[in-house]
């Protein structure tokens, strides 16, 4: 339809009799002319329309539901930008509490009235933080040496998250990876230690592996790693990676020690928009004292009647996410967390036995210590099945469900396997749904008489590369290796 004849729409025009609704959306260029509040939202809502419901995405480890009045409070702070603390310092003394929270429900030693952290977006910045922070304290020591500061490298498992490849990347520090296998499923203290020199910045356990859920033991990594400087005389820390365990350990597991109460752990970081139960985007990192918190990344503001120190990559973010974790931590306090967390371990846990016994499939661990798991089909059955893993998340796509099959990291990328992670929203009801689907989806492809597609390809030895690589995060095809 050519300029002269557009008629620009008013109050009286409909939304689906609008001339809007005839052109295709912009893809390159801004439109020439301005439209009606109500057909640009039913344009922009509708390119979102044929996505999975957030809730049955259970992909994602990021939360799908807040209540109303978390909801309420969070789009009532939707203008706030964070880092304006002097028009808005009662967010910055909010911040300061949640960091005081997540601190002491890490057993933090720090007497300070304000413990030594940081808001961040999410985990992603949370760990590069926690990186940045023990490179720079490495390169401080090795100056005062007289050392070279060229060769920085961490040491952390082959199930990393693509974070600690970015952080590898964008600052040069080199990353060794201790491969991991199914019979050696989390990070082996004496191999990590195996991997460590002079240069060693830091080293990363996992506590919720997002390939599997499991956790690195951190209590037996500091035990091996203390008799190791001593040997050494090296003063190599611990950053733990506690995107989703940070949330969960406290409150179901309080006496597993992987947290300040150890040695050489000296920063924390997890994700407030996982099993935190906040919207995304939201992160937390911790240092055990300030004094492990590089002056140069910190920055003091004392206008706001007490002293707050300001850590982050980015300057503007989002104020809403600090109201709605400072929300939930009033809201459902130590119990209510321990309550939601326990009815998500619940259900997946009923789900993990319920998968096990299933014929085509084996539980990857025998133990859900996080709300996901992941399973894989059985060598023998898989040997004559006529689908794969990746044919059952088709069929359960129709259904609603988002459920992603992918293969594991090196050593073990020939196992494809299916992962389920569990959030508050996950009912026994709706796990119940779930295993109807998938339940009747086996049987479906059980009746196939001709291979599929990815079997065909995975007996032709094209290993399931590249094409059908699933990002673990968001279940999505994804190519990082
Ligand atoms: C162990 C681990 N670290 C870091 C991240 C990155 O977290 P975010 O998505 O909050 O940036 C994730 C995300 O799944 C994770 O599982």
């Amino acid at each position: 339809m050519n300029d002269q004849k557009f008629s620009r729409p008013n109050a009286e025009t409909s939304v689906f009799g609008s001339e809007q609704m005839l052109q295709p959306a912009p893809t390159d260029r801004i439109p020439q002319h301005a439209t009606t509040p109500e057909i640009a939202y039913q344009m922009v809502k509708d390119e979102t329309f044929p996505q999975t419901q957030p809730r049955l995405n259970l992909a994602t480890f990021v939360t799908t539901y807040m209540d109303r009045y978390a909801t309420k409070l969070m789009n009532e702070a939707i203008n706030i930008n964070y880092i304006d603390e002097t028009e808005y310092p009662r967010v910055a003394v909010m911040t300061g509490r949640c960091i005081n929270i997540m601190a002491n429900l890490w057993n933090s030693p720090e007497k300070a009235q304000w413990k030594a952290g940081a808001v961040a977006i999410g985990s992603s910045e949370a760990c590069m933080l926690g990186g940045v922070a023990a490179w720079l304290r490495w390169k401080e020591k090795r100056k005062a040496q007289g050392k070279p500061t060229d060769k920085p490298n961490f040491v952390i498992s082959s199930a990393f998250q693509v974070v600690w490849e970015k952080f590898s990347q964008l600052w040069q520090i080199e990353m060794r990876t201790v491969p991991l296998t199914l019979e050696k499923p989390t990070l082996d203290p004496q191999e990590a230690l195996k991997l460590c020199d002079e240069n060693t910045i830091c080293i990363v356990p996992i506590e919720g592996v997002t390939w599997t859920g499991m956790n690195d033991d951190v209590e037996a990594l500091d035990k091996a790693l203390d008799a190791f400087n001593q040997k050494t005389g090296y003063d190599i820390p611990i950053h733990v990676d506690a995107a989703t365990g940070g949330y969960i350990l406290p409150f179901l597991q309080p006496e597993v020690k992987w947290d300040f109460r150890l040695k050489w752990v000296l920063s924390i970081s997890a994700s407030g928009h996982k099993f935190g139960l906040v919207y995304p985007g939201l992160g937390w990192v911790v240092w055990k004292d300030k004094k492990y918190l590089p002056d140069v990344m910190a920055f003091s503001v004392n206008y706001l009647g007490a002293n707050i120190t300001q850590v982050g990559l980015n300057f503007s973010r989002p104020a809403a996410q600090i109201l709605g974790q400072y929300y939930q931590f009033i809201r459902l306090g130590f119990e209510g967390y321990k309550a939601i967390q326990y009815n998500s371990m619940e259900v997946a846990r009923y789900c993990h036995e319920q998968i096990g016994k299933m014929g085509p499939f084996t539980n990857y661990s025998k133990e859900v210590v996080n709300p996901l798991f992941i399973w894989y089909m059985k060598p023998e059955y898989a040997k004559n099945a006529k689908w794969t893993l990746y044919d059952l998340q088709a069929k359960l796509q129709q259904s609603g469900w988002m459920v992603p099959a992918y293969t594991l990291p090196e050593k073990m990328e020939d196992c494809v396997v299916m992962r389920l992670v569990f959030r508050q929203g996950m009912s026994r009801d709706m796990t119940d749904m779930l295993l109807g689907d998938l339940r009747a989806a086996v049987e479906e492809l059980e009746k196939l008489e001709y291979p599929t597609q990815t079997r065909l390809a995975q007996d032709k030895g094209e290993k399931v590369k590249g094409k059908v690589f699933t990002h673990t995060h968001t279940g999505k095809p994804y190519n990082h290796h």
